[in-house]
């Protein structure tokens, strides 16, 4: 906006989500504070505590309480005590098709002061963006449990591939491969998966014709899953369905510095609905509470925000700080070797911006 003033909704949910939004509100408050904009935060308690009070993750209404925000930036949501498909789908996933927040987004890049499973790499080598389909394909309410408690009992969960649903994922992975190293890699299974992936498959080859500047290849979601950890460098841009999106996405943070390191935005590309900001972990209960849960990825999810905002400056900002901090070593949480907590690391960051 012209103004440089932006409505934040922040949903902190559960366990270290909300240790670690809190961190990243104190970082992104600091390079607001450098870069001269405004960010006018709400917060929500709506959390699987809630759920526990009222038996609802959010009020009836709220999906029209987020609607008027610029942005939404999200902790985390599920704890023991409720069912995690209630969580999902009773806050995350209608947030994510409410506003057509069909793009995942989930950057992943090998930072400094990391110990990787690929040890000696650097982050040249191993950069790589996963875009995964964030409103349809395999996670699907269709479908139905039969003959409970029978000998013959069975289970059948459909799975929802649309052509306009599958373009506008594809689409958006090439065009953002014309901003980065200009290569596609798709993930697919059309020899499992019978239906669904010839049909991906098929649009992914109409689709890479209308980009002749852009090295487009698709490999099976397997043997890809194999090249991530082998040949990192040989992948920038990595499109794939919700599933395969979300299994990807958990490696290439696995292969980088854990989940702690790892930032994913639910971008709704058109912008008229509010886009979401969130770490790639969960609520982490076994650390829960303790204080030591890294901040990075909420803080890198929060840098994704900035951008989207329109605030590319600070966002950089952001990650040089958080690189320096990390590249430093001085401070560090558990999970990275060290001994700090939450809110030290943070505030490393804060001080460096
Ligand atoms: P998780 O990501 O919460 O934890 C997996 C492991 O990684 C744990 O050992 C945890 O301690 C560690 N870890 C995660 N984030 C960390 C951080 N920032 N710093 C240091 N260590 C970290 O996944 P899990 O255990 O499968 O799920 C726990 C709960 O979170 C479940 O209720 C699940 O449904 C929910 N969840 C919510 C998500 C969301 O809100 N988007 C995403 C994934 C899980
Ligand atoms: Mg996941």
């Amino acid at each position: 906006s012209a103004d440089r003033s932006y409505r934040i909704a922040s949903i902190p949910g559960d366990g270290i989500g909300t240790e670690v939004t809190a961190e990243a509100t104190n970082v992104l408050g600091r390079a607001a504070e450098v870069y001269g904009f405004d960010l006018r935060w709400s917060e929500f308690d709506w959390s699987c505590e809630r759920y526990a009070e009222t038996g609802r993750m959010m009020p009836e209404d709220g999906i029209d309480q987020l609607a008027v925000f610029d942005g939404i930036l999200l902790g985390a949501v599920g704890f023991p005590g409720v069912p995690d498909h209630v969580s999902l789908w009773g806050l995350l996933l209608p947030v994510r098709r409410a506003f057509a927040q069909y793009v995942n987004l989930r950057p992943v890049r090998l930072l400094p002061g990391t110990a990787s499973a690929l040890a000696g790499r650097s982050a040249d080598e191993l950069e790589m963006v996963i875009v995964r389909e964030n409103s349809e394909g395999e996670y699907s309410e269709l479908g139905g449990r039969h003959n409970r408690g029978q000998p013959g009992e069975f289970v059948l969960q459909e799975s929802v591939f649309t052509r306009v649903g599958v373009e506008r994922i594809i689409r958006y992975a090439f065009d953002l491969a014309r901003t980065r190293t200009g290569r596609v890699c798709s993930a697919t299974k059309s020899n499992g998966l019978v239906h669904s992936m010839p049909f991906w498959d098929e649009i992914f080859a109409e689709i890479a014709a209308e980009y002749p500047d852009i090295h487009s290849e698709q490999m099976h979601v397997d043997a890809l899953a194999a090249r991530m950890v082998q040949q990192p460098d040989r992948l920038d841009v990595v499109v794939g369905s919700n599933l395969f999106g979300d299994i990807l996405s958990d490696l290439a943070a696995a292969v980088t510095g854990g989940l702690g390191m790892a930032p994913s935005g639910n971008i709704n590309p058109p912008g008229q609905h509010p886009s979401m900001f969130e770490a790639v972990h969960g609520s982490a209960p076994d650390i829960a509470g303790k204080g030591i849960a890294n901040p990075v990825a909420q803080v890198l999810a929060g840098a994704m925000m900035l951008e989207h905002l329109g605030e590319p400056e600070a966002a950089r900002a952001v990650r040089c700080a958080v690189e320096k901090v990390l590249a430093d070593g001085a401070v560090a949480t558990p999970d990275l070797g060290g001994s700090s907590t939450t809110a030290d690391l943070g505030a490393a960051v804060t001080a460096e911006l």
